[in-house]
């Protein structure tokens, strides 16, 4: 077969099927929208890394095996096979009511009865290879399961509820909505800054005037032509 020589700043991706040329050092997703193609889906933060949207299977060149990736944090790479994920949910709602949850002597009878397939984990470690930001999910799942609550949730600060975990996990334990739970279980158990409480009183008793409008207050207008910076 001919090989096509190829510019050097240049790299050829396989996306969907599509033959995409990119410039080397740009990420898929960069790729993708810098070929023109339609992005309905599968973005959300457009390359922060914080949406979990822009889930993709990643075959590199010469490998077996494909792996999971945001495409927003991968670098193209010459003979990349890439496929986007569509969105999916969990395989079942995950009901619970965060205000009957008084006391956190009640923590581990609630993730048992709203995730009772966190103790069947099998420790395969897929959720752990499927996660593109390597969070340790197993470990969550594992701490979770005992009523470690505080520990678990610690190890989910990073989760940006893409859900891959969830696809790999043969137990269906849905190891993402589980992190999620927990976290939000922590929060709900946990005293609030006593600063901020101050201050939401201030503003409902009106001692904080909030003045929108204020010099200051809203970013400057973009120049005309000026494409907006991102609020840091
Ligand atoms: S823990 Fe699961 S949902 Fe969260 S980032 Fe990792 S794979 Fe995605
Ligand atoms: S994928 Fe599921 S069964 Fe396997 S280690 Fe993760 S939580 Fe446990
Ligand atoms: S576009 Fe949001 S994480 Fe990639």
């Amino acid at each position: 077969m001919a090989v096509t020589e190829r510019p050097e700043d240049e790299v050829l991706v396989m996306f969907d099927g599509h033959a995409v040329r990119a410039r080397r050092g740009v990420s898929l997703l960069q790729a993708w929208l810098q070929a023109g193609l339609p992005l309905t889906e599968n973005v959300g933060c457009m390359g922060q890394g914080v949406c979990g949207a822009c889930r993709v299977l990643v075959r590199r060149d010469g490998e077996r095996l494909a792996g999971t990736a945001l495409a927003c944090e991968t670098t193209a790479q010459e003979g990349m096979q890439v496929a986007f994920i569509d969105h999916f949910p969990a395989r079942r709602p995950h009901s619970y009511d965060l205000h009957a949850l008084v006391d956190t002597w009640g923590a581990i009878d609630q993730i048992d009865t709203v995730f009772p397939e966190a103790r069947h984990c099998r420790h395969c470690g897929g959720c752990d290879r499927a996660c593109p930001k390597g969070i340790e999910v197993q470990r969550m799942v594992n701490l979770a399961a005992s009523g470690q609550a505080d520990a678990a949730a610690a190890l989910f600060d990073h989760c940006v509820l893409c859900n891959l975990c969830v696809a790999a996990c043969p137990e269906h334990i849905d190891p993402a909505h589980l992190g999620q739970f927990v976290r939000r279980m922590n929060a709900s158990l946990t005293l609030r800054p006593s600063d901020l409480i101050a201050r939401l009183r201030e503003i409902e008793a009106g001692a904080q005037v909030i003045d929108a409008d204020a010099p200051g207050a809203n970013p400057p207008a973009p120049a005309p032509g000026i494409a907006t910076e991102a609020v840091r």
